[in-house]
C-alpha cells in the first residue's frame, strides 16, 4: 500500500471567479439558503435528508424510518416508504406541464422531435405494458443497449415503472462486453435498436445483440428492437420483436408499481477496467431524491431552461442528469444522438443556438477536442442563450475551463466544475452556481448533507493547505450504491476496508487549498512517486496542455532506476507532428514549461508525441494501457473499448527520447526493489487470486 502521506500538490491555480451579479440576483439557491441548509446538515443529516425526502417525493405509503444503519455499511434509507421512480418524474407533473416540452430530440442525420411531458408519459406507461405482457415482473433486469435516442430514457423509466431493474450498457461495447454485464446480471430481457447514427455511420447494435447472445447468454427469453436506422436486420422469430409492434397492441396507462424505498432502481457497470466489471447498484427513493436535488441546486433549473446533458445514458452521467434527475424536476431536456464533431466541429454550437440550450453540461475530454478546433467554430453561432455551463467525468485542467468560460460562456456564464462517480449516484462536490466563486479546475466544495473529507493513509484528516490525501465520505448519503450486484463482499473490500468501515473511500487523491476548496489530483492509482515526490498526473498533464502547442496530454509512470518512477508523457499537438531535431527541441521546451510551471520534480522524462491517445469510448485515457506501453511490457489487458485501436501502433513504435534511462538498464538491485514495491492501490487490499488490476484509467 502507497503511503499517501506526502502527496505534493504542484499546481498553482490563483484566478477566482464570483458568480456574475445577474446570475445571483435569480438563482435558486442564494447565498443564506445555501447557509441554511449547510446548518441544518451540519446538525442532522439523517433529518435533513429525511425532510426533503418527504418534501420532494411523492410518496404512496410514506416513511418512518429514516436511516437504517444496521447493517453498515450497507446503509438503507427510508425504508419503510412506499413510491414509484417514474411516477415521479412523469406523472407529478401532468396536471401543471403536461404539455410542456419534456424531450427535444436532434438525431445525428438531424431529423428532431418534440415530447411533451403528458407524450412521454403515454409512451413510458404503453411501453411499460409491451414489457408486462413479454413476462418482465417486478424485480426482473432488463438490459438496454440501444443509442442515445429517446426510446431509451423511455425503456429505463418504463423499467422503473413496473419495478424492473434495467442494466443500461453503452451502444459503444462490444458484443463481447454486452454478453458479460448480460450474464452477471442475469437479464430475462433485452431492448435493443436496429443501430444508431455516430459520425456519419450506422452502429449495427442489432448485430452486435446477436453475436453477444449467440457468444451464450442463457437467461435472455426475448429480444425488443426499436426501428431507428430503417437497415436491415435479421429478426430471429420466437426471440425477437418490434417495438412498434409490440406498442402498437397497448393501452397508454398503466398504473405504477409501487415499490420499497430500498427496491432496486438500477444496475450500472462501470467502464473502462478489465477484469469483471462491478455492477453498481442503486435503490429507489434516496436516487432520485438527490438526483431530483441536485438538478435544481447545482444546474439551477427554471422552469424555461433547456438543459442539454451531453452523456449518453450508458453511463451515469445519463441517467442522473438525462433519463431521472431532469424528468423529476420538470425540465426541458435536449438529447443529441451523434458525435460531437458531425458533420463537423460546430455540430454542438449549431444545436445550442437552434434549439435554445440554455445549460450545458459536458465532459473536459469534449471540451479539449472541440477547444483544439479554434475559436472561429463557435465564433459562428449564436450562444447568448447559454446561462450555466458544467463539466463532469475527469478534472478539466485550468486551461480548458478557461476556454469554457471565455469562449463558450462568453465571460457571463458560471462554470460547475461537479464530482461525483457511478457509486456515489448524484453530484457530491461543486460549486453552486449564484453563491460560489469558481476557480479553473477545482470542484470547490462538497454540497449540504455530503461529508467529504481528505485523510492520510491512517484515516486522519489532513488539513495542512496542499497536502493530499485520500477522498472519503464520512457519512453515508441517501444517493449512494447499496452493494455490488451478487458480491457484498467486493463492495465492502472497494470502498470501505481501507479504513475499517469508517468512510467510505472514493479512490481518488485531492488536496485542499487555503479558502478549503476540493482540488482532485486523480485516481489513486495514477499518483507516480518522483524522487520520494508524491505527484498528481494530472497536474503535470494539465501544466502540459497550457503550452500552446499541446492539445492534450496523458503522463504515466515508468521506473527509472535512480528516481523510483519517471514520468512520461504522451503528447498530442495542435499541430503537426514534429520529426527529428525540431521534435527534440520541442520535447526540451516543454520539459522546461512542466518545470517552470510546476516543479522541476515533476519534469517529463520522456515525452512522446502522437496523433491521438488511446480512449475508451465513454472518452476516458487508457492509462493503464500507456504504462504498458511506456515500461515496454506486454498489453495483457482487454483493448476491446478502445475508441481508436489504430493508434496502438503509432504510440508502440514512438521513439524514447535520449534522455530517458531506458527500464532495461535497470541494474539488477533497482530491478529486484521495483518488483518488489507493492502495487500502488487504494481501498481493494485484498483481493482474488488475479493479476493485479491497477485501472488503466480512473476506474479500479
Ligand atoms: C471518477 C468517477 C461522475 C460521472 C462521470 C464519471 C473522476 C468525475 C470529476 C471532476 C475531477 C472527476 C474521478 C471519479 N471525476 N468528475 N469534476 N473532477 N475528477 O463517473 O466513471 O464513475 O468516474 O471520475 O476520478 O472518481 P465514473
Amino acid at each position: 500500500m502507497a503511503k499517501q502521506k506526502n502527496i505534493q500538490s504542484v499546481l498553482h491555480e490563483e484566478r477566482k471567479f464570483a458568480p456574475p451579479a445577474a446570475f445571483a440576483r435569480k438563482a435558486n439557491l442564494k447565498s443564506k439558503d445555501l447557509d441554511a441548509l449547510y446548518a441544518r446538515a451540519a446538525n442532522d443529516y439523517v433529518g435533513f435528508w429525511s425532510d426533503l425526502a418527504r418534501e420532494e417525493i411523492v410518496w404512496q405509503r410514506p416513511f418512518t424510518r429514516e436511516l437504517d444503519d444496521t447493517e453498515a455499511p450497507n446503509f438503507r434509507w427510508f425504508t419503510d416508504g412506499f413510491l414509484n421512480v417514474s411516477y415521479n418524474c412523469l406523472d407529478v407533473h401532468l396536471a401543471e406541464r403536461g404539455d410542456k416540452t419534456a424531450i427535444i430530440f436532434e438525431g445525428e442525420p438531424g431529423d428532431t422531435r418534440r415530447i411533451s411531458y403528458r407524450e412521454l408519459h403515454g409512451q413510458v406507461c404503453q411501453f411499460a405494458n409491451v414489457l408486462k405482457q413479454q413476462g418482465v415482473n417486478k424485480g426482473d433486469r432488463v438490459v438496454i443497449y440501444m443509442p442515445l435516442i429517446p426510446e431509451a430514457v423511455i425503456a429505463m423509466q418504463a423499467c422503473a415503472r413496473i419495478g424492473a431493474v434495467h442494466s443500461v450498457v453503452f451502444g459503444g461495447f462490444s458484443a463481447h462486453s454486452l454478453a458479460d454485464r448480460i450474464n452477471d446480471a442475469g437479464a430475462r430481457l433485452l431492448i435493443t435498436a436496429d443501430g444508431g447514427w455516430r459520425g456519419g455511420h450506422s452502429v449495427e447494435l442489432k448485430a452486435a445483440a446477436d453475436k453477444a447472445l449467440e457468444a451464450g447468454c442463457p437467461t435472455i427469453e426475448r429480444v425488443i428492437v426499436y426501428r431507428r436506422t430503417g437497415r436491415p436486420c435479421v429478426m430471429r422469430s420466437g426471440r425477437d420483436s418490434w417495438w412498434h409492434e409490440l406498442a402498437a397492441g397497448q393501452r397508454i396507462q398503466c398504473e405504477p408499481e409501487w415499490v420499497d424505498a430500498e427496491h432496486p432502481l438500477y444496475l450500472l457497470y462501470t467502464s473502462g477496467s478489465t477484469g469483471k466489471p462491478k455492477g453498481i447498484q442503486h435503490a429507489s427513493a434516496g436516487y432520485l431524491l438527490q438526483t431530483k436535488l441536485t438538478s435544481r441546486w447545482v444546474f439551477d433549473l427554471k422552469d424555461d431552461d433547456v438543459f442539454w446533458c451531453t452523456a449518453d445514458v450508458g453511463w451515469v452521467t445519463g441517467h442522473s442528469y438525462v433519463a431521472y434527475g431532469p424528468l423529476a424536476a420538470g425540465t426541458t431536456l435536449l438529447m443529441y444522438e451523434g458525435a460531437p464533431t458531425y458533420p463537423d466541429g460546430g455540430r454542438f454550437w449549431k444545436i445550442c443556438q437552434e434549439h435554445g440550450v440554455t445549460i450545458l453540461y459536458t465532459a473536459p475530454t469534449a471540451i479539449r477536442a472541440l477547444m483544439r478546433l479554434g475559436d472561429e467554430v463557435p465564433k459562428k453561432y449564436d450562444l447568448s442563450r447559454l446561462r450555466l455551463l458544467g463539466s463532469v467525468g475527469e478534472p478539466i485542467n485550468p486551461e480548458a475551463w478557461m476556454w469554457y468560460h471565455r469562449v463558450i460562456g462568453a465571460g457571463r456564464c458560471p462554470i460547475v466544475d461537479t464530482w461525483w462517480q457511478t457509486e456515489t449516484g448524484a453530484i457530491m462536490m461543486t460549486p453552486v452556481p449564484g453563491v460560489t466563486a469558481t476557480k479553473p479546475g477545482s470542484c470547490t466544495r462538497p454540497l449540504p448533507g455530503i461529508f467529504a473529507d481528505i485523510v492520510d493513509d491512517e484515516g486522519r484528516s489532513v488539513n495542512k493547505v496542499g497536502a493530499g490525501g485520500y477522498l472519503v465520505i464520512k457519512r453515508p448519503w441517501p444517493s449512494m450504491l447499496r452493494t455490488i450486484w451478487g458480491d457484498n463482499e467486493r463492495y465492502l473490500n472497494t470502498y470501505w476496508e481501507k479504513f475499517h468501515n469508517r468512510f467510505y473511500v472514493a479512490g481518488d487523491s485531492a488536496h485542499r487549498d487555503a479558502d478549503g476548496y476540493y482540488w482532485i489530483m486523480g485516481r489513486i492509482d495514477d499518483v507516480l512517486n518522483v524522487a520520494g515526490h508524491r505527484l498528481g498526473t494530472m497536474e503535470i498533464e494539465s501544466a502540459l496542455v497550457a503550452h500552446v502547442h499541446v492539445a492534450e496530454a496523458a503522463v504515466v509512470g515508468r521506473q527509472h532506476e535512480i528516481k523510483g518512477e519517471s514520468v512520461f508523457a504522451y503528447v498530442v499537438l495542435n499541430k503537426a507532428r514534429p520529426q527529428g531535431a525540431a521534435a527534440d527541441a520541442l520535447a526540451d521546451e516543454l520539459r522546461r514549461w512542466v518545470a517552470d510551471q510546476l516543479s522541476p520534480i515533476a519534469r517529463p522524462d520522456d515525452i512522446h508525441f502522437t496523433d491521438n491517445l488511446p480512449k475508451t469510448r465513454s472518452g476516458k485515457i487508457m492509462r493503464r494501457l500507456l504504462r504498458a506501453l511506456a515500461r515496454g511490457e506486454a498489453i495483457t489487458q482487454d483493448v476491446s473499448t478502445l475508441e481508436n485501436p489504430a493508434i496502438l501502433e503509432q504510440l508502440r513504435g514512438a521513439k524514447h527520447s535520449p534522455s530517458a534511462a531506458p527500464a532495461k538498464k535497470a541494474t539488477p538491485k533497482a530491478k529486484v526493489k521495483a518488483a518488489r514495491k507493492p502495487p500502488r492501490k487504494t481501498a481493494v487490499k485484498k483481493r482474488p487470486a488475479k493479476p493485479a488490476r491497477r485501472g488503466e484509467s480512473k476506474r479500479r
